[in-house]
């Protein structure tokens, strides 16, 4: 019984020392004794006096930077937005910039070992898979199917009952958005239609369970130090019980459908999951996959979406040329839906759309860790283990990249002789970019054409305070706090 116990305190002893010992590294490496004025104002959060937002924030502080690079020591992060660094690491040094361990640990327990949550191998593997896929014209015009059934038969019927026979009704565009995406990227991705945008606007079990893990996952990027959720993990608590609970229903929802697939056959199905059942065996593994594709593609259509229909009240006059472009394209009737050829020939909404993401990108911000030491092209020194992020955000803020109007919107600036010009990812790396860069990009911009010229032929869709500063929740994509109330009405 001594012995028992003698064993026990050892035990507990060195589990103590080892954990303070860790804990002690870990705040060192941080430099917690940084008093430099972007730590302390990080600390004492005296940046909030002026800023509503975080990436405000840095916005400023990155313009103000000769280099456009900022290191907030404290967080031991580099913050970029400096198009040669972003190219620098998304492309031609790749390999130094992952996104580790400490950004997979937090979205493991969601994501596990899909493709928005690993490197190396199994990213490789998945992205080849993917890109193949997402690449085929039976994919597309499947993409294409879903978001026009959504559109015909929930989207549009639920904006004409709120918009009544003239007098008009009002919506929370971002809620509507958001529900649509999600119902979209299910159908797309499963198979399975959680039915979210239906006219009662239900609370769907799996919608919640798939919000409440995403916002509680973020939420653990937050924390001060990373052993804190751990411990709270340890012993299923709080917050920690609470992302258990939920991730246990969007994981057996996956689940119930991959075994109800193996048993129907998926020869029928032109969803990712019957592409990809071809050639994955293990359902954990194909689960995973498909519940990364969840993630990546619903919150950031809808975001691009909210955020579009914003500035297009702040600019009536881009929804007169939106509407005169898609006249003389697809002819007066209202009603008709544009098809694949019809949307290629629209390059002022595109250009309109591609304006809007580069002020309000649904990812504002993204982060890299250093493999090892390494100098960015403009001379910042980065050590091994540092947090890198470049930051969309602040960089469609910038003038030394867009001129003096970089804050106006101007969907022209991006027409050359009458059509439409990407411009350089690095400069723009709102889909990121590089070996990395989105593969829904082609499917998010003709679902979000589609939606936004639906609803600009349609309806008058007039946001209730359109000048108002934007306040975002922290998070993983950019959600405006309080919604996006609008009044709609019948053109
Ligand atoms: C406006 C819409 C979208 C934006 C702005 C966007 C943006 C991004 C960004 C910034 C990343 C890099 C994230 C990171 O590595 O941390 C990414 C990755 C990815 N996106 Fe998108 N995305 C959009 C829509 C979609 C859609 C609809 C899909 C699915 C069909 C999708 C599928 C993916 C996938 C699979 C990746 C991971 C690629 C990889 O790691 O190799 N995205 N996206």
């Amino acid at each position: 019984m001594e012995l028992q116990s003698s064993i026990s305190f050892v035990y507990f002893t060195f589990t103590a020392v080892f954990f303070l010992f860790s804990f002690s590294l870990y705040i060192l490496r941080l430099k917690p004794y940084c008093n430099c004025d972007v730590c302390t104002a990080f600390v004492t959060r005296s940046w909030a006096a002026e800023f509503v937002n975080l990436s405000d924030w840095y916005t400023h502080l990155l313009r103000k930077s000769p280099t456009g690079t900022i290191h907030v020591h404290v967080i031991n992060n580099i913050i970029t937005a400096n198009p040669d660094n972003v190219e620098y690491m998304l492309k031609t040094n790749f390999d130094n910039y992952p996104k580790g361990k400490a950004f997979s640990v937090i979205l493991g327990d969601l994501l596990g070992r899909g493709i928005f949550n690993v490197d190396g191998k199994c990213w490789r593997f998945q992205r080849k898979m993917a890109s193949l896929e997402l690449g085929s014209v039976s994919i597309r015009s499947h993409a294409l199917n879903v978001v026009v059934e959504e559109i015909e038969s929930r989207l549009i019927p639920f904006f004409s009952s709120v918009a009544g026979n003239g007098g008009g009704g009002s919506l929370d565009l971002q809620d509507i958005f958001r529900r649509f995406s999600f119902d979209s990227i299910c159908k797309f991705s499963f198979g399975l239609d959680p039915g979210s945008l239906k006219p009662s606007l239900p609370v769907s079990e799996l919608e919640s369970a798939f919000d409440l893990s995403s916002k509680l996952c973020a939420e653990r990027a937050m924390a001060p130090s990373p052993l804190i959720w751990k411990m709270k993990r340890l012993f299923n608590l709080g917050s920690e019980r609470k992302l258990k609970e939920s991730i246990k229903i969007v994981k057996t929802m996956a689940d119930q459908v991959i075994k109800k697939r193996r048993e129907t056959g998926s020869s029928s199905n032109n969803d990712l999951l019957s592409r990809f059942m071809g050639s994955i065996s293990d359902d954990d593994y194909l689960r995973d996959i498909v519940i990364s594709f969840l993630l990546a593609g619903r919150d950031t259509v809808a975001s691009a979406l909210t955020s579009f229909f914003l500035l297009l009240s702040q600019n009536p006059k881009v929804v007169t040329k939106i509407r005169d472009e898609s006249d003389r394209v697809m002819g007066v009737t209202r009603e008709t839906l544009p098809g694949f050829s019809d949307l290629q020939k629209l390059h002022y909404l595109q250009a309109a759309i591609h304006e809007s993401m580069r002020l309000y990108p649904p990812v504002q911000f993204d982060s890299k860790f250093a493999k090892q030491h390494d100098v960015f092209p403009d001379g910042t020194f980065v050590k091994r283990g540092t947090r890198v992020t470049y930051h969309p955000y602040a960089m469609g803020r910038m003038e030394r990249i867009w001129g003096p109007d970089s804050l106006e919107f101007k969907p022209e600036r991006w027409i050359r002789n009458g059509e439409f010009k990407p411009e350089s990812a690095y400069k723009y790396p709102v889909y990121q970019g590089g070996v990395r860069v989105c593969l829904g990009r082609e499917m998010s911009l003709v679902e979000m054409k589609s939606v936004a010229l639906c609803l600009i032929r349609m309806f008058d869709v007039e946001v209730v305070n359109p000048e108002q500063t934007l306040r975002f929740t922290p998070g993983l994509t950019a959600t405006i706090s309080g919604g996006l109330p609008a009044v709609v009405r019948p053109r």
